[in-house]
C-alpha cells in the first residue's frame, strides 16, 4: 500500500504525519525547537533547527510506523506563515528568522502605508500593513542591519526554506506568498509597484509555484539521513492556515473553520477573491489553486492559555484546568479577559495593546480566572466571526481544530459564543493532514482536493449551542468589546515600563 507524508513546520515544533490512501494515520512524530524572545515584541528562530528537527522527525516516523520507505510516494509541507528567512549568494542564512508573532515593525508598517498608500496596498495585496507580515520585517532589516541586507540575494518563508534544503529547489508557493504583503494576490505576481515604492529589488522575491505543484525529489543526502527513498516526490505545500483548512475540508463557499493553536484563526472559504473587507480580515490565496480564504487572527489564543497555566497553575494538566474552569459560571462570575499578551491583529491591528483581566473580585478563584481566559480567547475569535457574518457570508457550522477542539468543555464554549453548531473531527491532525492531502492529490490518488477531503475528513461529533448560554454570552460579548477601547491608551503608556 502507498503512503504520503505531511510535514507541519509549526512555531514550537515540527510535526510529521504518515498516512495511507484512506487518510488513516500510520505514524506521527513531533520534534520541538526553541523560540528566542530576547526583548518584548521580538520572536526569532534558527532555520537550521527547523531543518535538523524535520530530518529527525522524518527518520523517527519511519521507525514508529514501520512501513516500507519505498511505499512513501510523496510528501508536502505546511508551515508557520510570514517568517522572514534571508539568504545570501550561496543560499546561506544571513540572520535568524524573524517570525510571524514578532511585533518590532510598527514604524515599517507606517512607512509602507505612507510610501505605497493604504488604498493602493489594499487594492494590490487585499491586506493592511501589519507587524507580523514579511515585508515590514524585510524593511526592518534594511534599516537596522544594512550590512546584512547588502548580502541578501533572496528571501523565503519557513517551510519554503526547509523544502529548499530537502530538495535543492528554491520557490515560494502562493498561499504563503500572499502573507508577505508583496504579492498581487489576484494577478498572482510579485508587485513591482510595491517594490519600487519601497526601494526593494524585485529580484529578491523567489520564483512562485502553486501549492499542489511538484517541485522535485529528495536530495540523495537527505534520503540517506531520513531513510526515505530518493524518489519520494515533493509538492510545494501551503501556509499552515490554508493546510489546516484543507484538512478540515474548507474547500467550498459557505465553509468556516476555527483553529486554536498558539495563535487562533477563524477562516472562511472565498471562491472569487473579489469581495471587499477593507483590510478588516486577512485575505489570502488558498492552497487549493485559484481560490481564496479570509481569516481573522487572535495572536495569543492557545498561547494565552499556555501562559496562564505556566504562570499560575503549572503543576496541573490542561485538561484538569479546563474541567475545573468549566465549573465556574458563564462569564466567569463577572470576570473578563482580553487575550492581548503580544498585541492583537483582528479586529484591532495593534501591536501595543496588552491583555487585561477586568472585574477581579475577592470571590474569584483560580478557576474563574481560567474560565475567563478560555472565554476571552473565544470572544476574540468571535469578533472575526462577526466580521464574516457582517459581510453577508453565512456561518452555519464551524469546524473546530487545534488545541481548542481537544476539550469537550471548550467546544461547548465555542458553540455558545459563536452561536453555531461546532463540528469536531475524528483523529484531527491539523495542518499536517492538509499537507498530506496536498501530497495525496499531487500523487494523483484523487482527481481533486475535494475528493480527497471526502475520504480523509471524518466528523466525529457535532456540538450544539445551548440557547440560554448563547443569550448570556451575547450580553457579555458587548462588554468584552468595550475593553479594547478602554485599555488602548493605558497599554501604550505602560509600554515604557516593559523590558
Ligand atoms: C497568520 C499567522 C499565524 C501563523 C501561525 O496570519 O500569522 O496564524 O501562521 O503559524
Amino acid at each position: 500500500m502507498e503512503h504520503v507524508i505531511g510535514i507541519d513546520l509549526g512555531t514550537s515544533a515540527v510535526k510529521v504525519l504518515l498516512v495511507d490512501w484512506t487518510g488513516k494515520v500510520k505514524g506521527e512524530c513531533t520534534e520541538a525547537y526553541p523560540l528566542y524572545q530576547p526583548y518584548s515584541g521580538y520572536s526569532e528562530q534558527n532555520p537550521e533547527d527547523w531543518v535538523e528537527k524535520t530530518i529527525t522527525a522524518l527518520r523517527k516516523v519511519l521507525q514508529v510506523s514501520n512501513v516500507d520507505p519505498s511505499s512513501i510516494v510523496g510528501l508536502s509541507f505546511s508551515g508557520q506563515m510570514h517568517g522572514l528567512v534571508l539568504l545570501s549568494e550561496n543560499n546561506e542564512v544571513v540572520r535568524p528568522a524573524i517570525l510571524w508573532n514578532d511585533t518590532r515593525t510598527t514604524e515599517e508598517c507606517r512607512l509602507i502605508e505612507e510610501k505605497v498608500g493604504r488604498d493602493k496596498l489594499l487594492s494590490i495585496t487585499k491586506n493592511r500593513a501589519l507587524e507580523g507580515f514579511t515585508l515590514p520585517k524585510l524593511l526592518w532589516v534594511k534599516k537596522h542591519e544594512p550590512h546584512l541586507y547588502k548580502q541578501v540575494r533572496t528571501f523565503l518563508l519557513p517551510k519554503d526554506y526547509v523544502r529548499m534544503r530537502l530538495t535543492g529547489h528554491i520557490a515560494m508557493e502562493y498561499s504563503d506568498a500572499a502573507g508577505t504583503l508583496l504579492l498581487d494576490i489576484s494577478k498572482k505576481v510579485w508587485s513591482e509597484e510595491i517594490c519600487q515604492a519601497l526601494d526593494i529589488n524585485i529580484h529578491l522575491c523567489p520564483p512562485l509555484v502553486e501549492s499542489t505543484d511538484y517541485v522535485g525529489t529528495l536530495l540523495p543526502e537527505i534520503a540517506e539521513k531520513t531513510g526515505l527513498s530518493k524518489n519520494t516526490k515533493v509538492f510545494a505545500g501551503g501556509a499552515d492556515n490554508a493546510c489546516g483548512a484543507i484538512g478540515a475540508g474548507i474547500l467550498e463557499e459557505g465553509q468556516t473553520m476555527c483553529s486554536i493553536g498558539t495563535s487562533g484563526v477563524v477562516l472562511a472559504f472565498e471562491q472569487t477573491g473579489e469581495r471587499e473587507f477593507g483590510g478588516k480580515v486577512h485575505y489570502f490565496n488558498h492552497a487549493k489553486p485559484n481560490s481564496y480564504y479570509i481569516m481573522g487572527v487572535t495572536l495569543a489564543a492557545g498561547y494565552s492559555f499556555d501562559w496562564f497555566k505556566r504562570t499560575f497553575l503549572n503543576h496541573m494538566s490542561f485538561s484538569e484546568i479546563v474541567k475545573r474552569a468549566y465549573q465556574s459560571s458563564i462569564g466567569a462570575n463577572g470576570l473578563l479577559f482580553t487575550p492581548y499578551l503580544v498585541g492583537e491583529r483582528t479586529p484591532h491591528a495593534d501591536a501595543d495593546i496588552r491583555a487585561s483581566f477586568i472585574g477581579v473580585d475577592a470571590i474569584h478563584t483560580s478557576w474563574d480566572f481560567a474560565r475567563a481566559v478560555l472565554e476571552g480567547i473565544t470572544f476574540s475569535l468571535n469578533e472575526s466571526v462577526e466580521i464574516i457574518r457582517a459581510s453577508g457570508k453565512r456561518v452555519d457550522t464551524v469546524v473546530s481544530i487545534g488545541g481548542g477542539a481537544k476539550s469537550e468543555e471548550w467546544l461547548q464554549i465555542q458553540a455558545d459564543i459563536f452561536a453555531t453548531p461546532i463540528e469536531k473531527l475524528k483523529n484531527e491532525q491539523g495542518p499536517s493532514m492538509g499537507a498530506a492531502m496536498i501530497a495525496a492529490y499531487g500523487c494523483k490518488w484523487f482527481p481533486s482536493l475535494e475528493h480527497c477531503a471526502r475520504i480523509f475528513k471524518d466528523v466525529e461529533q457535532v456540538v450544539e449551542p445551548n440557547s440560554r448560554a448563547v443569550e448570556r454570552y451575547k450580553e457579555i460579548f458587548e462588554m468584552y468589546k468595550e475593553i479594547y477601547l478602554q485599555t488602548k491608551e493605558l497599554s501604550k503608556k505602560l509600554k515604557a515600563f516593559r523590558r
